[in-house]
C-alpha cells in the first residue's frame, strides 16, 4: 500500500523530471489541453513527464500555471480548433493530456449537454489531428453514458487507439478524499482495456483518510511534542507557541487531544459542506468528500438545526477548511503561488484540478508501460477455459499461460490491435533472444489460444 502525501513546497523547475528519462533517452513530451491551475501538470511532471505547453482559456488560470510550473501554458480558447491543432502537431507530443470542462455533466450542474460538453469531443479532434502515441483524458464519471464521449470514442477508436477505461476513486491513489473521475488512456495501435489490470493493481487496498495529510497540522494550528504527558500539543500558527526544543515532530497517532489545544474543537470532525441531504461533517480517519468550489463555506444554521444522522460530531463543533486545507487535499504544494486572483476563482481552481497525486499515480503507470516494464495481466477465468474447453491437464494450463506471459514481456508490454503486426514483433523478438524452434511454437500456440480466448469473450 502507498499513501503519497502531497509534498510541501518542490513546485520548482529545479525538480521537475530527475531520473526518469525513457529507453529512448528523453522524457515523454506531453501537451496538456484545458490546463487550469496545473494540478494533473503537477502530478505528470512529478511520474516523469516533459510537459512542454499548455493550454486554458481562463487568465488567472494561467498565470498561476506560469508562475509555478514554468511559461509554458498559454491563454487561448480550444473551441478554435482551426488555429491550434497544427500549433500542437508541430510540438510532436507522445501525450495529449486533458480534463475538459465538466460543469454540463457534472451532478452539480445542469445536466443538459451543452457548448461545454462539446469540449470532450474537441479534445478527441486534437488528439486525432497530432497522433500522439498516448494520451489521457479526465471527466466526471457522468461523462460515461454521454452523447460528446460516445462522439469522442468513436474518433479516437477510429483514429487507431485502443482503450483503458476506467472510473478511478482517488482515495485509492494518494488522495485523502473520495473524488471518483472517468480516465480513459489511450495508445495507438493496443487493444482495449490494455492498462486496466496495472491501474487497478496501482490502487491501494484502504483509501487514504485525511490524518495522511492533516495528522500533524490542520488548517493554521501545528503540533508541538509536549514535554510532559498530558500537556497540550496542538498551537495556532498565529499565537505563542511554546519554546520549541525540537518539538516539531508529526502528531503521533497515540496524542490525547487537550483541551487547551487551540483546535480542540475542531478535531472531532470537518465540515464540508455538502450537496442536498449528504452528509457534512467528517473525521479524520476517512477521506473527504469530492472538493468543489463551496467546500469550506461554513455550515448554515438550517444545518446545524438539522444534521445528517451520520455526523461523526456535531456541525457547530467542526472544524472549517481553510483555501489552503483545500489545495492541500486537491495534493497542491503548500507554497503554490495563487497570488493575483480572486478567492472565489482560486476556490474554482483548487475544485477544478486532477489531484496530482492522482495524476502522478496514472502517469507512472503510463511509464511503466511504455518502458515495457509491465505487462497486461493473463485473466484466471483463461486458465478455466483452457481446462474446459481444451481439455488441458492442470499442468498444462499453467504452462500456457506462463507463456501467454513471456510472449508478452517478449513483446515489451504491448496488446496490439492488429494481428498482423503482433506477429511480426514476436518473431523479431525470437530472433533477438535466440529461442529455441521449440519454445517459440509454444508461444505462438499459447498466444493463439490466448486470442482465442479472448475473441469469445
Ligand atoms: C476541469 S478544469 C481542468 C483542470 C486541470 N486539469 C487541473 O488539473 O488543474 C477545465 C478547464 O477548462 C478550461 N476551459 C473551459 N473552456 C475552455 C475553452 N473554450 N478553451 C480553453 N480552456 C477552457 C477552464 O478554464 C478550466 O480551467
Amino acid at each position: 500500500m502507498f499513501f503519497e502525501v502531497a509534498e510541501s513546497g518542490g513546485s520548482s523547475l529545479a525538480e521537475s523530471h530527475a531520473g526518469l528519462d525513457l529507453q529512448s533517452g528523453r522524457s515523454m513530451k506531453v501537451v496538456e489541453l484545458y490546463a487550469g491551475a496545473g494540478g494533473m501538470s503537477l502530478g505528470l511532471r512529478r511520474a516523469g513527464f516533459d510537459v512542454i505547453r499548455a493550454y486554458d482559456h481562463m487568465q488567472c488560470a494561467v498565470d498561476v500555471y506560469n508562475r509555478n510550473l514554468g511559461y509554458h501554458s498559454i491563454r487561448a480558447d480550444l473551441g478554435d480548433v482551426a488555429s491550434i491543432a497544427p500549433e500542437i502537431s508541430k510540438l510532436r507530443p507522445d501525450m495529449i493530456v486533458g480534463g475538459p470542462p465538466c460543469q454540463d455533466f457534472s451532478p452539480a450542474g445542469a445536466r443538459i449537454e451543452g457548448e461545454r460538453a462539446n469540449h470532450t469531443r474537441t479534445f478527441a479532434l486534437y488528439v486525432c489531428s497530432a497522433g500522439p502515441r498516448w494520451f489521457m483524458m479526465e471527466n466526471v464519471q457522468r461523462a460515461r453514458n454521454s452523447a460528446a464521449w460516445a462522439d469522442a470514442r468513436e474518433m479516437l477508436a477510429n483514429a487507431g487507439y485502443g482503450l483503458s477505461q476506467i472510473v478511478v476513486n482517488a482515495a485509492h491513489y494518494g488522495v485523502p478524499q473520495k473524488r471518483q473521475r472517468l480516465i480513459v488512456i489511450g495508445r495507438r495501435g493496443e487493444r482495449d482495456g490494455f492498462l486496466l489490470g496495472s491501474i487497478q493493481e496501482a490502487a491501494s487496498p484502504v483509501p487514504m483518510p485525511l490524518r495522511a495529510v492533516f495528522g500533524d497540522q490542520l488548517g493554521d494550528h501545528v503540533y508541538n511534542h509536549p514535554r510532559t504527558p498530558g500537556r497540550r500539543g496542538v498551537w495556532s500558527v498565529d499565537g505563542p507557541s511554546p519554546t520549541i526544543r525540537n518539538a516539531r515532530r508529526p502528531q503521533p497517532a497515540s496524542y490525547e487531544p487537550h483541551r487547551n489545544d487551540s483546535n480542540y474543537n475542531q478535531v472531532t470532525g470537518l465540515y464540508f459542506r455538502p450537496f442536498h441531504d449528504a452528509r457534512g461533517v467528517y473525521s479524520l480517519d476517512e477521506p473527504a468528500p469530492s472538493i468543489v468550489r463551496t467546500s469550506r463555506e461554513r455550515p448554515r444554521s438550517s444545518y446545524i438545526a438539522s444534521p445528517h444522522p451520520d455526523d461523526p460530531a456535531p456541525a457547530s463543533a467542526a472544524y472549517v477548511l481553510t483555501q489552503k486545507d483545500t489545495a492541500r487535499i486537491q495534493g497542491f504544494p503548500e507554497d503554490w503561488d495563487w497570488s493575483g486572483c480572486t478567492s472565489r476563482d482560486i476556490d474554482q481552481m483548487i475544485a477544478n484540478a486532477v489531484p496530482s497525486p492522482m495524476a502522478a499515480a496514472l502517469g507512472r503507470e503510463i511509464l511503466r508501460r511504455e518502458r515495457g516494464e509491465s505487462h497486461p495481466g493473463v485473466p484466471g477465468n483463461f486458465g478455466q477455459w483452457l481446462a474446459k474447453e481444451k481439455k488441458m491437464a492442470p499442468q498444462m494450463v499453467a504452462n500456457t499461460k506462463w507463456r501467454v506471459k513471456r510472449a508478452r514481456q517478449l513483446l515489451g508490454g504491448r496488446d496490439l490491435q492488429c494481428q498482423g503486426a503482433e506477429s511480426h514483433a514476436l518473431e523479431a523478438a525470437f530472433e533477438q533472444e535466440g529461442l529455441a524452434k521449440g519454445t517459440r511454437s509454444d508461444i505462438r500456440r499459447a498466444l493463439r489460444q490466448f486470442r482465442e480466448w479472448q475473441e469469445q469473450m
